[in-house]
């Protein structure tokens, strides 16, 4: 098999075990080649013949294990992989990979191995949420295991929420992601995104609209570059893109203590859309409604800048920072002044009064503010306009290197 696209694929038994059999399809179309550890809950869902058909290769199963290890152990096979796939990942599995057992070929094998990991968890959406499952893929990811998913939507159960296996082409793309060394293998790369939550008190906050779509997407694609990428999000509905590090915090204070312990990096993008201002003090209980009062007054004070720190000049600052700014009116005018302020090296100018709709959209019109002056970007999806920027990231790495 040639190196750099052989796929060990362990399917565990999950209801969307039949989707493996299209991420096997996508893949050999994208040129990975697979070997396949069906487990026995897997068999219960997809035939050894369908996979081995659909595969091109022999399929590996406990159910036979004698004969499989002589013919080809354990170790071999993950030996002889690039990466490898757990799709679908039940939580069954994923605790075995978190506690280390080893009680059958699949996490015999995932023991034994020493592969770049990506994992494709599926399951209902309370198991998902459990946090036993949590502190479990907590763990893995910082053993540096991949997680693509899960989605939200319908569940197989009858239930809604996340849970649902990535799609397979994202499972696939994700696995072509950490198998194909990309421009900015090697780099490492930060990102903020989402909004800050900053408490009244225990119920109540201070907010804004960002759905953290632009964020996500340039950390995805910063991953899929091949930089080893940190997002630090506040909170939104989207799944954690994959190939990243994520870390969930709420409020500015906790982005800017989460910024400061992943430095340093090599490029920092700071997409968050962070509240400027902050109660100043967060009430201990719920504030009361008095009877015929007056409504309370809240004094808010000025919350940290997390861009300006990070590209204040000093040993651990990136070697480039991008900023976002946000403009209702003089577009390009203002965001040049707010380049110099924060003292960034680009800064992508966008515009969001409201008709524009980039606020919780799904395109993004930019101008692109470097040392040289602004650059008008055309209007872009978000995922187009974080590959162009990445792009443009990479080319000034290479350049710089030359
Ligand atoms: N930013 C930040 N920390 C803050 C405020 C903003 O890191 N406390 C970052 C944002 O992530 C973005 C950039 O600064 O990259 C610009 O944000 P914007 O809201 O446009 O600017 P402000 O600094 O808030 O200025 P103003 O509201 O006066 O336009």
């Amino acid at each position: 098999m040639d190196a750099g696209k052989r796929v060990l694929l362990i399917i565990t038994g999950g209801i969307a075990a039949y989707k493996a059999l299209d991420v096997i399809r996508r893949g050999r179309e994208r040129g990975l080649q697979f070997r396949v550890i069906l487990t026995k809950g897997g068999a219960e869902f997809v035939t050894p013949l369908s996979v081995a058909s659909l595969s091109g290769s022999r399929v590996y199963s406990e159910l036979f294990s004698l004969t499989d290890e002589a013919e080809m152990g354990h170790i071999r096979l993950v030996r002889e992989a690039d990466l490898v796939l757990v799709a679908p990942a039940t939580a069954d599995i994923i605790a075995k990979m978190a506690h280390g057992r080893a009680d059958d070929l699949a996490s015999t094998a995932l023991l034994a191995n020493d592969r770049p990991v990506l994992i494709a968890p599926s399951m209902n959406v309370v198991m998902w949420n459990h946090p036993a499952v949590q502190a479990n893929v907590a763990t893995l990811r910082a053993r540096g295991v991949h997680v693509v998913g899960p989605g939200a939507g319908d569940l197989a159960c009858g239930e809604v929420g996340d849970g649902r296996l990535a799609d397979p082409l994202d499972i696939v793309a994700a696995a072509l992601g950490l198998l194909t060394p990309g421009p900015l293998t090697g780099l490492k790369a930060l990102v903020t995104s989402g909004p800050t939550y900053e408490a009244i008190d225990p119920v109540r906050f201070i907010g804004n609209r960002s759905s953290g779509k632009q964020g996500h997407a340039i950390a995805a694609a910063l991953a899929a570059a091949g930089a080893h990428t940190t997002l630090i999000t506040g909170p939104t509905a989207l799944p954690d893109p994959a190939g990243c590090h994520v870390h969930h915090i709420e409020s500015a204070a906790e982005m800017l203590a989460q910024t400061l312990d992943h430095l340093p990096v090599d490029i920092a993008v700071a997409a968050a859309a962070v509240s400027d201002w902050r109660p100043a003090a967060e009430a201990a209980q719920k504030m009361k409604k008095q009877e015929g009062g007056s409504p309370p007054q809240i004094t808010l004070t000025t919350n940290p800048d997390i861009l300006a720190t990070i590209a204040a000049p000093g040993p651990q600052r990136p070697r480039l920072v991008i900023g976002f700014a946000a403009e209702t009116e003089k577009v390009v005018e203002y965001a040049t002044l707010k380049r110099q302020k924060k003292q960034c090296d680009w800064i992508l100018a966008n515009d969001v009064s409201a008709e524009t709709g980039a606020f919780g959209g799904a395109d993004n019109k930019v101008h692109l503010i470097t040392a040289t002056g602004p650059e008008e970007w055309p209007r872009l999806s978000k995922t187009e306009l974080a590959q162009r920027l990445v792009a443009r990231i990479a080319a000034q790495f290479k350049k710089a290197s030359e």
